[in-house]
């Protein structure tokens, strides 16, 4: 029996090299990388920092080279250019993510918007929540967006008049779960024993994005998948709980819709219905909105939450830089409140949340497969190799950036670096579409603590920036800084 099973494992071993061979020749220029083994491929070297890894695979190997993720064969893109041909000028190709149990089991079988496989499903799904968070349909978010963030600022005032360590990543996540329930339901102005629930509710989505951002081995094997996806479904309730809940509001809102709610919808939930109820029926209505309220709502909350936090980071170890965004604001925006409108009139304010997006990508990787064979620029990428858009490399490349592991965002006051069509939120017709709100939300949020704070360590030491990778790419550990209003004389 032994012998067999050893004979078996020879066997798969021996296969399987001869189809890592084949893929190899045929990938031509994209050969290069580094070396894999059985099973797990390139896996075991990519450590606990795998954006580190792959930057310095992008030193050795080039801009484009091969990586085994398991059994899957992957090639890494550090190229801007090429980047920008595959996802705008070949989006059909390039168009789908990544096929693996973790992902099928928490977008429910590729439902949702993020994980979609299928194309024209996709296109529904994008184009109703495109839709349904332009700036027409998102006017309740907006009216509540200042005061959320006038909440969040009083936090810090009471933190800085007791001379209490303020921690960012509380009042951070506080905020923008705040901020992403009440585009999704709604909320303000609901009771306590709302605000208990939405607060369950925050803890299993958090929970699921932890779940995601650490693939194991058993994802990328073809031989352990099977069993991956039957222990999700065994131990994870997470998602159960999560699609009660939405459920429940689904309910609640149909229970209270009403047909001036088709134009002027309360919500998200409300702009999905008004657009979907024609077309479907009830039940099938409820599971497109249970599945992309999932879906926005796991978008909407960690990235922001993560870039405010590295926004601390960067402003208490940079007090220089720190104070020469303070001084712009000084002296266009004086005593009144920051608003979007002053966005033209704030470029060093600008600067810094783009040096910090360029520093500290949010996600970056970004997962695609290729659907057919293709060559772009003498590049060969055979069919279902998975593209991994290497944005943390890109931003780090010295072909891109002078001194790129300095925090200078001065370089994006530079004619030449302005222009660079480089951007956290991926690019193209399947790149992030709720980056307008983001970028707002980020501009009221970080310019209103800039305003009003003076963020320092707390004892003088820098915080570690190496920064650890799940989902996204967040600080390392939960550290705490220390505040002191601004006055203006
Ligand atoms: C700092 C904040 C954010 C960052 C860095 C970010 C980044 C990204 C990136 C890189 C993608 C993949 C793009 C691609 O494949 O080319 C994405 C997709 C997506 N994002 Fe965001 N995002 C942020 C905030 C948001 C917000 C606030 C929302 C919702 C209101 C949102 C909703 C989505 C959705 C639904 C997708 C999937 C789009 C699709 O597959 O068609 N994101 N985001």
């Amino acid at each position: 029996m032994l012998l067999v099973i050893v004979l078996l494992i020879l066997g798969y071993i021996v296969l399987d090299y001869a189809r890592r061979c084949r893929l190899v020749f045929r990938s031509g220029v994209g050969t290069k990388g580094p070396f894999p083994l059985p099973i797990v491929g390139n896996l075991y070297q990519l450590g606990d920092k795998p954006h580190e890894a792959l930057l310095k695979y992008h030193k050795q190997y080039g801009p484009v080279y091969r990586l085994w993720m398991g059994d899957y064969h992957c090639t890494v893109i550090n190229d801007s250019n090429l980047l920008k041909k595959m996802l705008n000028e070949h989006i059909g190709v390039f168009l789908h993510r990544l096929d693996i149990p973790s992902i099928q089991y928490f977008s429910h079988n590729f439902e949702g918007l993020g994980f979609v496989m299928d194309s024209d499903k996709w296109k529904e799904r994008r184009n109703a929540t495109t839709f349904a968070l332009s700036k027409n349909k998102t006017r309740h978010l907006y009216s509540l967006m200042d005061s959320s963030i006038e909440e969040f600022l009083q936090s810090m005032k009471q933190h800085s008049s007791t001379g209490e360590p303020f921690q960012p990543h509380y009042f951070s996540d506080k905020l923008i779960t705040d901020l992403s329930f009440k585009m999704c339901f709604n909320v303000e102005g609901r009771n306590n024993v709302y605000s208990k629930r939405f607060r369950m509710f925050s803890d299993s989505l958090n929970q699921i994005v932890v779940d995601l951002g650490a693939p194991t081995v058993y994802d990328f094997s073809f031989l352990l998948q099977p069993f991956l996806l039957k222990y999700y479904q065994y131990v994870y309730k997470h998602s159960i709980e999560i699609e009660a809940f939405i459920d429940q509001e689904y309910d609640e809102h149909i229970k209270s819709f009403k047909p001036e709610h088709i134009d002027h919808p309360r919500d998200f939930i409300d702009t999905i219905i008004g657009r979907m109820d024609e077309k479907y029926s009830r039940d099938q209505v409820k599971t497109i909105v249970v599945d992309l309220v999932f879906n926005v709502l796991a978008a909407s909350i960690d990235s922001p939450t993560g870039l405010i936090e590295w926004a601390f980071v960067y402003l208490a170890n940079n007090p220089i830089i720190q104070e020469q965004v303070c001084k712009e604001l000084e002296t266009v925006i004086g005593d009144r409140k920051l608003s979007l409108s002053d966005k033209l009139s704030t470029p060093y304010l600008n600067a810094f949340i783009k040096e910090l997006q360029r520093i500290k990508p949010l996600i970056p990787f970004l997962p695609r497969t290729c659907s057919e064979d293709i060559e772009i620029d003498g590049v060969f990428i055979p069919k279902n190799t998975q593209i991994i858009v290497n944005f943390y490399g890109i931003a780090h490349s010295e072909k891109y950036w002078n001194n790129p592991r300095e925090f200078n965002p001065s370089r994006f006051l530079d004619s030449k670096n302005v222009n660079l069509d480089y951007s956290i939120f991926g690019i193209g017709k399947r790149s992030c579409v709720g980056q307008f709100i983001a970028q707002d939300i980020l501009y009221l949020a970080i310019g209103g603590i800039i305003k009003s704070f003076k963020v320092s360590t707390l004892d003088g030491a820098s915080i570690d920036d190496s920064g650890n990778l799940g989902l996204t790419l967040k600080v390392s550990q939960s550290f705490k800084v220390s505040l002191k209003e601004r006055i203006l004389n």
